[in-house]
């Protein structure tokens, strides 16, 4: 039995790698992708793991091909509506950080539909993150900031403080936790706009494997590794 991890987050990179070396289209490695997302949610399910927040659509793959797009947008529909019965199957809670506004009516309603009827589930939260990038959900926390005015101390050391905390909580992931873990699949060591605030601690793992092909078994090798180091935050 693995130790209990809060918070695991995944860039699933590699989709379109795995299509390739198989001689198929892009759009078959997200469709293995997609089966994917729910191998690896239900697993998490299973295990000690409060949080899973998976980096679905970021706010820079509006620039991909407009067929690539559309696959991608029907998609994430038909996920959520297929996928339904197993959040509540295994009490999982949905939930949704990005920019949705920027979706179709159906797919948003879906999310939110989601959202709303699995908000009582308290085993795993799985969160996607659609049309998100950390600086667009940054600027828009600042904005909301802004908006608020609020009073802030003439000590500076007293108005950063209490700044760091209203900026924490105007982010889409307002009441969840610092990621642990984050794991990139697909070979690149970057961290492509996600997760940029809430991972300033988080460990690292970059896997070579395509996320079509990354399996249990090496979540929980790495889940292992990570239970071995020696997390500072900073300190000694
Ligand atoms: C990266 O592969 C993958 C994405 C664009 C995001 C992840 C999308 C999925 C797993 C499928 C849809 C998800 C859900 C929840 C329905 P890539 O295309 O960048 O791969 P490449 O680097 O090999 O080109």
């Amino acid at each position: 039995m693995l130790p209990p991890l809060n918070h695991l987050a995944i860039i699933m990179d590699g989709n379109g790698r795995w299509a390739q070396l198989q001689g198929k289209p892009r759009q078959a490695g997200h469709k293995k992708g997609a089966s994917n997302v729910r191998t690896i949610t239900n697993w998490c399910a299973k295990h000690d793991i409060g949080y899973l927040t998976l980096y679905a659509f970021s706010t820079e793959n509006w620039n991909r091909p407009k067929t690539e797009v559309d696959f991608l947008m029907k998609l994430l529909e038909r996920y959520l509506r297929d996928e339904a019965k197993t959040y509540h199957d295994n009490a999982i809670r949905f939930r949704a950080i990005g920019d949705i506004d920027f979706f179709s009516q159906p797919l948003k309603h879906l999310i939110l539909d989601l959202e709303s009827s699995t908000s009582h589930y308290t085993n795993l939260t799985q969160t996607l993150a659609l049309n998100y990038g950390s600086r667009n959900e940054i600027t828009r926390a600042c904005r909301k900031i802004v908006l608020a005015s609020p009073k802030l101390s003439d000590d500076p050391q007293e108005a950063a403080k209490a700044l760091e905390s209203t900026l924490a909580n105007a982010l889409d992931t307002a009441d969840m936790p610092d990621v642990d873990l984050l794991i990139r699949t697909g070979g690149e060591q970057r961290l492509s706009n996600f997760l940029l605030w809430q991972a300033s601690y988080a460990e690292l793992a970059f896997t070579q494997t395509l996320w079509p092909d990354f399996n249990i078994n090496e979540l929980a090798r790495i889940i292992e590794e990570f239970h071995s180091r020696t997390r500072r935050f900073g300190g000694l």
